[in-house]
């Protein structure tokens, strides 16, 4: 096995074309753009076009991560998937993807499903079987979110947009994955659910619902996410044995630009240092942090010898954490 750190080799993103404004939304629901500005910041998300999906999307990104990576596309081991919004049970979105890549027979691919902290389980899982078995692995976080809000609902439906963002991780000496954790918990009050609906089976009683429908308490949803973001950061720094003051970039999962200042008041991180998207895309769930990821990256806000925090958390509830050194 390598002697390198192991760490991500290359990022990539995707965004789909079509912009869903605040103004388009007014004529949906009974809410402004005002409204939405001051409670969320959001402006605008992107809509997947009808001959998209959490595939095409993650595939799109992929390529781009493992362009940016210069890795030989068969030297990969393992391709994870992260998303909420899976057009099939099976096969694995992640599947898809490899075979999109022309990648059949020559890697494991499979799905995770961990709310908007997908991305970060999925690199902790790869992280760990790469540090077990060596390789290179492809993280993809994926979402076509716009599939499954009720556009007659306004406390959910301003929130959310469609998006992909990848990763290679491997042994590398572009950068180091420092200390990560996952974690989760049952809360029934953090209502943040999507379910099932059964229609076909003669054993179970009719339905009420004939959708899949994202259902929430928005503000149980922002108390809880405002406390992860500060207690993700006191543990993660307690794990990689550092201080705050040695962060020199937070990027937070982008659910609304509220819970990006609450939270890093809550952490005592100054906004300067947090990375902000969520006008422009709103929640991608899954994508978000890969995408952030991506753009911090080309825009020059994570430079050689930085410390980055990524900090995760959504339905389950999940929280996550990761802090990666830019090594060059
Ligand atoms: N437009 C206009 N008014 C709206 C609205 C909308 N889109 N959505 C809710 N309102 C109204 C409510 O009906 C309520 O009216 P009332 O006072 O007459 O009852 C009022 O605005 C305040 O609602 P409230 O839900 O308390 O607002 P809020 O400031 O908490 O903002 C959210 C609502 C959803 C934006 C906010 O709670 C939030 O972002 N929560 C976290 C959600 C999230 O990030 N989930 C994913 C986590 S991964």
């Amino acid at each position: 096995m390598s002697s390198l750190p192991i760490g991500i080799i290359g990022t990539g993103a995707y965004l789909p074309e079509t912009v869903l404004t605040n103004q388009y939304l007014e004529k949906l629901v009974d809410t402004s753009d005002q409204w939405i500005r001051e409670r969320t910041g959001i402006r605008e998300r992107r809509v997947a076009s009808p001959e998209e999906d959490v595939a095409t999307m993650g595939e799109a990104a992929a390529r781009q991560a493992l362009e940016n990576s210069g890795i030989a596309w068969e030297d990969l081991d393992y391709l994870i998937a992260a998303s909420n919004t899976f057009n099939y049970m099976y096969p694995a979105t992640a599947i898809r993807i490899q075979h999109g890549l022309g990648l059949d027979d020559k890697l494991a691919a499979f799905d995770l499903q961990a709310g908007c902290s997908g991305f970060n389980y999925a690199l902790y899982v790869a992280e760990n079987m790469i540090k077990n078995k060596g390789g290179y692995a492809l993280v993809i976080g994926t979402d076509a979110n716009t599939r499954m809000l009720d556009f007659t609902d306004r406390g959910t439906c301003i929130l959310f947009g469609d998006g992909a963002g990848a990763v290679v991780i491997g042994p590398t000496d572009r950068s180091r994955l420092v200390a990560s954790f996952v974690a989760s918990s049952y809360n029934g009050k953090l209502y943040l659910k999507n379910e099932f609906t059964e229609l076909n089976s003669p054993f179970l009683p009719k339905p009420a619902l004939t959708g899949n429908f994202m259902y929430m308490d928005g503000p149980e949803i922002f108390k809880f996410a405002v406390r992860a973001v500060q207690e993700s950061l006191r543990r993660i720094l307690a794990q990689a044995g550092m201080s705050r003051e040695e962060i020199d970039f937070l990027i937070i999962h982008q659910a609304n630009y509220r819970i990006l200042e609450t939270g890093a008041r809550f952490a005592k991180m100054p906004m300067e240092k947090v990375y902000v998207n969520v006008d422009r895309y709103g929640n991608t769930s899954a994508a978000s942090i890969p995408i952030a990821l991506h753009e911090a990256l080309i825009e020059g806000k994570i430079q050689k010898n930085h410390k980055v925090v990524l900090i995760s958390f959504g339905a389950g509830v999940t929280w996550a954490a990761t802090v990666l050194e830019w090594l060059s």
